[in-house]
């Protein structure tokens, strides 16, 4: 029975009602009730957030439905394939961490690739983007400490995920240029740099990739899209959410989407340096005591992340005026440091970061 109350919306219907039919097998209970308690609208999805009443116990939930932009059946095939992998992921991730401190995971209930969504167990915490901004207050102390500890925690879940699978593939340093340089290209189209600067920051490419160790070029899973968005913090434990878009890639893929989000607070005047540079280095450290941020492939990941922002940032529509002077501000910074990045390496600016 769906309690009455929050009304689901038409395409989760036939999902609860599906929990509702399977009960004993997804929660051991041959009748249970299912409560919509809200509904989030997301870029990707949509996601409700349901409890389920299975006898005296209580689960909340998310039901989270992938969306499609169109009816061609090649993007059906595309996303029921992220939907498969977003639930088989969060299987294996769930049996990897179980009994890690610190180590937190989402448990999955059920996959339906059919309704293109899947249900999870609700995971404790807040998001690390919303402690990330508290934290610029913070004058240290104990819920910093934390803070860095959870930072080391996702450097951790990081190394833990990229050594579950078997024999690793090379990672290719000529897709990767490949793949910048089509964001380059976009940028030029949109006058958002120079002739000049393009072929600046692709010579930039290959003065450092002559230096990148062929050990660095191992291939390993990669989260695909870890930004403190999808983490959830509780105290110093952590949860990464969000696993649909796991794939092979470079081992500093998603370690370097992270640092790159947490350095842009460098920018921010009211924001302590000092304190940016503790959760960059416990992030760092985390994943590998002896990393440097220079290492070539390291700085690689970084002028890739910092272009697409810049590459998105200039080409996807503002959604109002405030939102139009924001971007410019934004992409402002994003190109000022990939100016920064070509012109002096990772090395200049980044000294005080090196790990002991
Ligand atoms: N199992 C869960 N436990 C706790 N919170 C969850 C869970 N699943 C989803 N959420 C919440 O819903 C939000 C969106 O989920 P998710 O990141 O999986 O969707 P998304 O479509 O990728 O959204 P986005 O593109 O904004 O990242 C999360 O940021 C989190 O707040
Ligand atoms: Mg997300």
């Amino acid at each position: 029975m769906l309690t009455e109350g929050f009304v689901p919306t038409e395409g989760f219907v036939a999902i609860l009602e599906r929990l509702q039919r399977d009960s004993d097998r997804y929660f051991g209970a041959s009748t249970i009730a299912i409560e919509p308690l809200a509904h989030f609208q997301r870029r990707r999805s949509e996601l409700l957030k349901v409890r389920i009443r299975a006898g005296a116990g209580a689960v909340y939930a998310y039901v989270k439905r992938y969306r499609l932009e169109s009816s061609d059946p090649a993007e059906r095939d595309f996303v029921t394939a992220r939907v498969e992998t977003d639930f088989a992921v969060t299987e294996r991730i769930h049996r990897l961490v179980a009994g890690r401190e610190g180590l937190r995971s989402v448990r999955p209930i059920a996959c339906f690739p059919d309704h293109l969504a899947v249900i999870t167990e609700e995971a404790p915490g807040e998001l690390l983007g919303r402690v990330l901004k508290r934290s610029a207050w913070l004058s240290g102390g104990r819920n910093f400490d934390n803070l860095c500890t959870a930072l080391e925690r996702v450097g951790q879940w990081l190394k833990a995920v990229q050594m579950m699978d078997g024999p690793p593939g090379r990672f290719s340093l000529d897709e990767m240029r490949d793949y910048l340089d089509v964001r380059l290209v976009r940028l030029r189209e949109v006058d958002a740099i120079s002739p000049d600067e393009r072929q600046a920051i692709l010579d930039y490419f290959d003065e450092q990739r002559g230096n990148v160790a062929a050990a660095d070029l191992l291939e390993v899973p990669i989260h695909g899209d870890l930004c403190p968005g999808n983490v959830l913090v509780t105290g110093s434990e952590i949860t990464v959410l969000d696993l649909a878009m796991t794939r092979p890639g470079s081992m500093y893929t998603d370690l370097t989407h992270m640092y790159t989000h947490i350095e842009s607070d460098r920018t921010k005047r009211w924001v302590s340096q000092q304190k940016v540079e503790r959760l960059l280095r416990a992030t760092l450290r985390g994943f590998d005591r002896n990393l440097s941020p220079s290492k070539p492939l390291f700085a690689l990941n970084v002028l890739q992340h910092l272009i697409c922002k810049v590459a998105k940032l200039a080409t996807r529509p503002p959604k109002s005026r405030f939102d139009a002077a924001y971007k410019r501000y934004l992409r402002g910074q994003y190109h000022a440091r990939v100016r920064t990045l070509v012109r002096s390496g990772m090395d200049l600016e980044l000294n005080s970061l090196v790990t002991q």
